[in-house]
């Protein structure tokens, strides 16, 4: 059998740094753990854009098409402020996102114990926090038609469409009541029903589904509500479920609760394909962070727990995943530090290949 394969956009800014520290991990499993993945590497983002004047070329697209799972750094920068809308770094990624049908951006958001100091929040509040977020990622009103800007009596109207289907909301609720079932079988979905229709069908289709789950115990709140409760008593959240734009603002909420942004990963999954493993694009939760770039101060934690969700979630690997990420918790646990943990410790920071590997080093440490 061939080994399986994956496609490293590293994108802008510090992707390409931290995710030479994935490459490192990848090393490692195929050295130490008989993991061999096949490779390849292209281009996103910015970079694709200085190279094709794309930001997502079409063969990138059809090789991502063609992996078994996609690893994406980072995509942006100030370079690229000035372009036109429709060429503009994101763009590659919702491209991706869009065309692959990635349906179920699967957030974490994690309290390591070690950095619980570092949340903006008081350390009762937060210790100990593990919350998943699941966003519906390929519909709302990132992708709803009619769209643009368009002149009406004289002025100028922007105009975006939140629209869901049936089946969109139908899908996304199965993926987040499955994860429920595998944590503590808490799901609480999160729309505006008291103002938009379209919440109003969120809510009825969620609670269809979960005629389908009944071990998990259902909630609805109001997203505005959610947002209050996610700073005010953010454990009681097991499993968040909501749509595109709720989700882009509550996924960022939560990760700060947890006060490490370099730490956090994400997975965005899509349908099974041909041979059973989802369609899937794993990336951090972080930006590009052009002010840090080339100089060997970015964290790589997030984008190496990223590939510890590609473990878990496209390669069946939940044990060598538990590694991983045992491994990362390891090292903060003494005390090795990035520059972006430092506010609360002192101490000199150390570089991006340095905490690599610290983590490596952890990982021989667990055989
Ligand atoms: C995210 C980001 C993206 C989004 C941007 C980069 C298009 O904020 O992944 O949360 O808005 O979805
Ligand atoms: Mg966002």
């Amino acid at each position: 059998m061939s080994n399986p394969s994956l496609l490293i956009l590293a994108g802008d800014g510090i992707g390409p740094e931290v995710m030479a520290e994935v490459q490192r991990i990848i090393d490692w499993y195929g050295d130490k753990r008989g993991l061999a993945f096949d490779v390849s590497e292209d281009l996103v983002g910015g970079a694709a854009y200085d190279v094709h004047g794309v930001p997502l070329h079409d063969d990138t697209m059809a090789k991502a098409q063609g992996v078994d799972a996609v690893l994406l750094g980072a995509v942006g920068g100030p370079k690229y402020d000035v372009l036109d809308f429709s060429v503009k770094p994101e763009r590659g990624l919702l491209r991706l996102r869009k065309e692959m049908d990635l349906f179920a951006n699967l957030r974490p958001a994690q309290c390591f114990d070690a950095l619980a100091d570092f949340s903006s929040l008081k350390k009762d509040i937060v210790a100990g926090l593990d919350i998943m977020i699941v966003r519906e990622l390929t519909s709302g009103s990132y992708f709803g038609e009619p769209r643009g800007i368009f002149i009406e009596n004289n002025e100028r109207v922007g105009i975006n469409t939140q629209r869901y289907t049936e089946s969109e909301i139908d899908r996304v609720a199965r993926a987040a009541f499955e994860l429920a079932r595998k944590r503590n079988k808490k799901l609480c979905s999160m729309e505006k029903a008291n103002v938009m229709e379209s919440g109003i069908l969120w809510r009825d289709v969620v609670t269809e589904v979960h005629a389908d789950y009944e071990d998990v115990e259902l909630s609805h709140m109001y997203a505005d509500n959610g947002a209050m409760q996610l700073v005010r008593a953010p454990k009681q959240f097991d499993v968040i479920l909501t749509d595109n734009l709720f989700g882009d603002l509550l996924s960022d909420c939560a990760a700060m609760l947890t006060g490490s942004l370099g730490m956090l990963p994400s997975a965005s999954l899509g349908a099974p394909m041909e041979n059973g493993r989802p369609k899937a694009l794993y990336e951090p939760v972080h930006g590009s962070a052009p002010d840090i770039a080339g100089q060997a101060k970015a964290n790589p934690s997030a984008c190496i727990l990223s590939f510890a969700m590609a473990l878990r979630y496209s390669f069946d690997q939940g044990a060598e995943a538990d590694r991983l990420e045992a491994a990362v918790e390891k090292v903060l646990a003494d005390g090795v530090r990035t520059a972006d943990l430092m506010q609360a410790d002192g101490g000199t920071p150390v570089s991006t290949s340095e905490m690599g590997s610290a983590i490596i080093a952890a990982l021989d440490a667990s055989l």
